[in-house]
């Protein structure tokens, strides 16, 4: 910082209270008036909506502002993550864009100097978490005006979030949405300089930006994105409008990071998308996931993994490379939502029971140890007790593993939110209780196959609940839990497995002989 910008910011920090509390008497409309530049446009969830023909632009050449270099030196940052794994990944990408700028990682709220959360909309108990921790942030910045809180991911790109905060919370430094990550060193300059909330949300969908520094959670699994956005428009489901259209990263940028992260020593990667079975038809030439996992299981990484799957655009080609096995592992996470043709075709997911039923049999016949895990939804509108059966029924059918159970939450903007939400809360979670029950049965009886066999086990380190205790995956998925040096952190090594649980197995380290694991 010269001296011109440290006058100004303790001029500011004196400022700060008074303006939190004539910021606190106005209302939104007043408080877009007076306090943001001419530019500034709320988030817009029909805009989002439009996709556009443009094609996307692909830059190569990000680079932290020359004037911002060092503007974190001596502070730390924390962010706070609410979301699925691709804002998981976002936080990867702003705790790297924060260490460029020289800020170190803070191990609690009261030591930050800057607190981002990193919103999800999916659900209505997502958003309320992240209302209740912006409340719990209030008396922090009161004690220090200087402290430096923005709101950012999916909640960011709705209309009535950024309206709520505005009006109930403005001591909130800066907003910005899922496009402007890359704008974060910008955004923050401004939110330090600016006595005005500094709100950048895109409702359009941004363009692709490879070169972004990222730190990551660990040195054992990473995430690579292979494609954002989505263009499925589910009539439940936020995404769409909160990621933007479906954008494929082209194939070489994916094979590099692969390359770079295998050559790092990570054991495993997961690509990344919100349908991923979409990869590639963005693209200019014909190239599939089939094509991109052809090429990524030659790379020397010994675990590949992908999600999200969409049913739809699964095809056979994928399913052909998928069965060649190698690094590619055969575990396939394919939400299904519901097991009713009728429920599927007014959630708009484009395929019926028959065609998932179908597609699990395809997949079954080219790999027939496959694990299918699942996401379903209970107490969408209208949903009748029969069609909640045949829910029920076809968990038992697929036989899915594991899966994720959700109650029907209305998304303001979503087709389904017009709709009247008319199943009573005590028969949704009624509904909710017994698929649960249903699952926690076959997760217990798929764990209890292993009973006795030998798996390959990733170390991740050690149990959460025990410190002694190992924990790790099995190439299917399974949480494994036993004792052993924690030198084996890192490595993948076998197990036995001596007891099953619902939803973990315990066992013991296989003497290793060889050099085969
Ligand atoms: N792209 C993925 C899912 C992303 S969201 C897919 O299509 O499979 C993760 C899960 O959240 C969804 O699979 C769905 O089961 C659930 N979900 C999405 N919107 C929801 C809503 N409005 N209410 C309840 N659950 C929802
Ligand atoms: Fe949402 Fe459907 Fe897209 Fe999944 S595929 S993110 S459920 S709209
Ligand atoms: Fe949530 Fe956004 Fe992911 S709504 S599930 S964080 S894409």
């Amino acid at each position: 910082m010269n001296e011109k910008q440290r006058k100004e910011s303790s001029q500011i920090k004196q400022d700060t209270h008074a303006n939190l509390d004539r910021l606190k008497k106005m209302d939104s409309d007043e408080l877009i008036g007076k306090y943001f530049q001419s530019t500034y446009q709320p988030p817009n969830l029909k805009k989002a909506k439009k996709r556009l023909k443009k094609d996307v632009d692909i830059h190569y050449d990000f680079s932290i502002p020359e004037d911002m270099k060092g503007i974190g030196k001596d502070k730390k940052f924390l962010i706070r993550t609410y979301g699925c794994q691709m804002n998981e990944h976002d936080t990867e990408v702003m705790a790297g864009l924060l260490t460029d700028l020289g800020y170190q990682p803070a191990e609690d709220t009261s030591e930050a100097d800057v607190i981002l959360l990193n919103t999800c909309a999916i659900r209505e108990n997502a958003e309320n978490k992240v209302f209740g921790e912006i409340g719990h942030l209030k008396p922090l910045k009161m004690e220090n005006p200087d402290l430096i809180i923005g709101v950012c991911g999916c909640m960011s790109q709705e209309e009535s979030v950024v309206n709520r905060i505005l009006k109930k919370h403005p001591f909130v430094d800066m907003i910005f949405g899922t496009h402007n990550i890359h704008r974060l060193p910008s955004l923050l300059k401004e939110a330090m300089f600016s006595k005005a909330m500094v709100v950048e949300v895109w409702s359009k969908e941004g363009d692709i930006i490879e070169n972004l520094p990222k730190v990551r959670k660990g040195n054992i699994k990473a995430w690579v994105n292979i494609m954002y956005g989505c263009d499925k428009f589910c009539t439940y489901c936020i995404v769409p409008y909160t990621r933007g259209k479906e954008r494929s990263r082209l194939p070489e940028d994916i094979i590099q990071e692969v390359r770079q992260l295998a050559a790092q020593g990570y054991q495993e990667v997961t690509l990344l998308g919100q349908n991923v079975n979409a990869y590639g038809k963005d693209l200019e030439f014909e190239y599939g996931l089939g094509d991109l996992m052809e090429e990524i299981r030659k790379i020397d990484i010994p675990r590949v993994r992908f999600t999200t799957s969409h049913p739809r655009d699964f095809d056979d080609r994928l399913i052909e490379v998928l069965a060649k096995g190698g690094n590619l592992l055969d575990h396939i996470h394919l939400p299904v939502q519901s097991g009713s043709s009728d429920v599927l075709r007014i959630m708009a997911r484009r395929y019926t029971r028959e065609d998932y039923l179908e597609l699990v049999r395809k997949i079954r016949e080219a790999m027939p140890n496959a694990t299918l895990t699942t996401d379903i939804i209970v107490g969408f509108p209208n949903e009748t007790d029969e069609q909640f059966e045949e829910t029920m029924t076809l968990m038992k059918e697929v036989g899915f593993e594991a899966a994720y159970t959700f109650i029907y939450s209305p998304r303001e903007g979503t087709p389904a939110a017009r709709w009247e939400d008319n199943i009573p809360m005590e028969v949704k979670k009624e509904r909710l209780q017994r698929l649960n029950a249903l699952v926690n049965e076959q997760s217990k009886s798929a764990m209890e196959k292993y009973e006795g066999q030998v798996v390959k086990v990733l170390v991740e380190g050690e149990s959460k609940k025990d410190p002694e205790v190992l924990s790790g995956y099995t190439e299917r998925n399974k949480l494994v839990n036993f004792k052993a040096s924690k030198s084996l952190i890192g490595k993948i090594v076998p197990v036995k497995i001596t007891k099953a649980k619902t939803w973990s197995l315990d066992g013991e380290l296989v003497e290793m002989t060889s050099g085969v694991y």
